[in-house]
């Protein structure tokens, strides 16, 4: 089996490119046990970065993924999201604290605003500097923000910490590729890619099938395999399927010819012009 694609954080940290989703998790007393088996299968196969949020399952995503992660914290690279309601100097530091206690553990790897509310950036920034030094997060970032925001971001003290922006990305909802994803890569910022098959919906789209089937592989590897191509993105795709979490790994297998790229192209085009960032 081809190793995991492996993207590098602004910090020099390596993590792997194909990673674990969570969101839906949790919502279901009797999937509980389902969705833990699918989160520690993803881990056995490597896929050892996990992405979750306060916000899913009303914290229960985040019980189940402290049950997966149970003495086996150190092989994963942990994910987790505040509310930007919660985003405050004190209020973050309290939700955090709660978020670690569902997830079994005493520090995040990384830690993300979930989307920009109105609480001052500079707040946040101070909040999650004050995580950092305490050693409760490693690193923080943030999730739907668009060039804009990110440069507003960019622009305080230590704005210059922001080791990510989590998006929705896939190859439906190409919009980034115009400003934000380039306004990224100019600053060495990895992006993280959000619902990579479009929450399933993808997946019903004859001319990603035809794609799949000309190289031998199934919509939704041709479809993760499209993100993964690209280095410095991390596809974090949600599967609680046993099936599907083995499906996932192998899309690391596939690999994209200039025509297939080409057909995809025809398909689903990139941006003509500016898009505003789009979001779940
Ligand atoms: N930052 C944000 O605002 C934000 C927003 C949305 C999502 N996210 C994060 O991104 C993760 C992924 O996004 P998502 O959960 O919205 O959607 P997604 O990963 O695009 O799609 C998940 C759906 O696809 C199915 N699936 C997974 N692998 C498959 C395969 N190989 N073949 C066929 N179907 C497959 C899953 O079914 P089964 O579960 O039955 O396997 C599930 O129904 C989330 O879980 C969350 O961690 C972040």
């Amino acid at each position: 089996m081809p190793p995991i694609p492996r993207t590098s954080l602004p910090d020099g940290t390596v993590v792997p490119a194909l990673g674990l989703g969570t969101a839906m998790m949790g919502e279901q007393r009797q999937r509980a046990g389902v969705e833990v088996a699918a989160l520690a299968q993803g881990l056995d196969l490597g896929m050892t970065l996990i992405d979750t949020a306060e916000m899913y399952g009303d914290g229960r995503a985040e019980e189940i993924v402290g049950q997966a992660i149970a003495g086996r914290r150190r092989e994963v690279f942990l994910v987790s999201k505040v509310y930007p309601h919660n985003a405050g100097r004190r209020s973050a530091i309290a939700a955090c604290e709660r978020s670690l206690k569902r997830l079994g553990t005493d520090r995040l790897d990384l830690y993300l605003l979930h989307w920009r509310g109105s609480i001052p950036l500079a707040e946040t920034v101070a909040a999650f500097e004050q995580l950092r030094r305490d050693g409760k997060i490693v690193r923080w970032g943030v999730s739907n923000f668009d060039a804009g925001d990110l440069a507003a971001l960019c622009a305080l003290p230590e704005g210059r910490h922001c080791a990510t922006n989590q998006v929705l990305y896939h190859l439906g909802e190409r919009g980034i590729e115009w400003a934000l994803l380039p306004w990224m890569r100019a600053r060495r910022m990895p992006l993280m890619a959000y619902s990579p098959l479009a929450q399933g919906a993808l997946l019903q789209r004859k001319a990603l099938a035809a794609v799949a089937a000309r190289v031998g592989a199934t919509a939704a590897q041709v479809a993760l395999a499209w993100l993964l191509r690209q280095r410095d993105v991390v596809v974090i795709p949600k599967a609680a399927d046993p099936a599907h979490v083995a499906a996932n790994r192998a899309a690391c297998d596939v690999t994209l010819d200039a025509a297939a790229l080409a057909a995809l192209d025809a398909a689903f085009p990139p941006p003509a012009g500016p898009t505003a960032l789009a979001m779940l």
